[in-house]
């Protein structure tokens, strides 16, 4: 499939899209994965960062286990929601699901952008529709992070080509690696936020992601956002260890 050629080009979304202010400051550039199979482990880490960390990314592992009641536990705690459950379908079947969750009031999720412009459209126009406040910013997932390049002459073509169409189809943001930051801010500027996970300290086990970055590639390369999962969650010390995180994204 040819992803440049679906590209609208020219085209401009109607109006900003929906989602939630930039971070400002390191602390709120940090997302934690909460990748638990239980809320009780999830929110026994959440209550041990306390303060330190604001965001939480709960994923397909916690969510289908627990559900809506575990993002309200979340919300109830002060804590900022992505929901990260990569909508992947029919153009129809996206926008209804974006309808049902856009009730949990989160302020991020994702869609996969190979599903196409039909569906990007549609989930973006839903949440263009949304009252203030229900909307969550609507990232589009380019390359999982598990992947290696399609083609390793040009090891971001193809992270820069999906962010592209999701740009054009009035998406808030992108879902990329690290390491593809430079590259995609390099082709299409500052507009649309950027989350980069996959990140690994020097001393981390990369496990099985492959494109992986530290949070000062990240953040020098233009990331808005880190989502980080296991080199905080199975840290000995998952506090110093975020505390550690944050401060390399000062
Ligand atoms: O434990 P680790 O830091 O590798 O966790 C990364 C988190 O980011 C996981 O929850 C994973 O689902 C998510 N993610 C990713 N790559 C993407 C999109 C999401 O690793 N492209």
């Amino acid at each position: 499939m040819n992803l440049v050629s679906q590209t609208p080009s020219g085209t401009t979304p109607p109006m900003a899209p929906a989602g939630p202010e930039r971070p400002r400051e390191a602390r709120e550039r940090l997302i934690v994965a909460l990748d638990y199979p239980s809320g009780g482990e999830a929110l026994a880490l959440v209550d041990r960062l306390g303060e330190e960390v604001i965001w939480y990314k709960v994923g397909m592992e916690l969510f289908y286990a627990e559900g809506a009641p575990l993002v309200h536990a979340l919300t109830a705690r002060g804590k900022r929601l992505f929901l990260d459950l990569k909508l992947h379908d029919i153009p129809n079947t996206m926008s209804s699901a974006l309808r049902s969750l856009s009730r949990l009031k989160v302020g991020l999720t994702t869609v996969h952008v190979p599903a196409g412009r039909e569906a990007l459209l549609a989930v973006a126009a839903v949440a263009r529709s949304l009252p203030p406040g229900e909307a969550p910013g609507l990232l589009g997932v380019t390359r999982l992070t598990s992947l290696p390049a399609p083609d390793p002459e040009r090891p971001w073509d193809d992270v820069v080509s999906l962010a592209g169409l999701a740009a054009a189809c009035g998406l808030y943001g992108w879902i990329a690696p690290a390491p593809a930051a430079r590259p995609l801010r390099a082709a299409h500027g500052a507009g649309p936020a950027l989350i980069c996970p996959g990140i690994r300290l020097p001393e981390n086990d990369r496990a099985d992601q492959v494109a992986v970055g530290t949070p000062e590639d990240a953040r020098e390369g233009g990331a808005d956002w880190i989502v980080v999962g296991r080199p905080i969650t199975q840290a000995v010390d998952p506090t110093a260890a975020a505390r550690d995180v944050i401060r390399r994204l000062a």
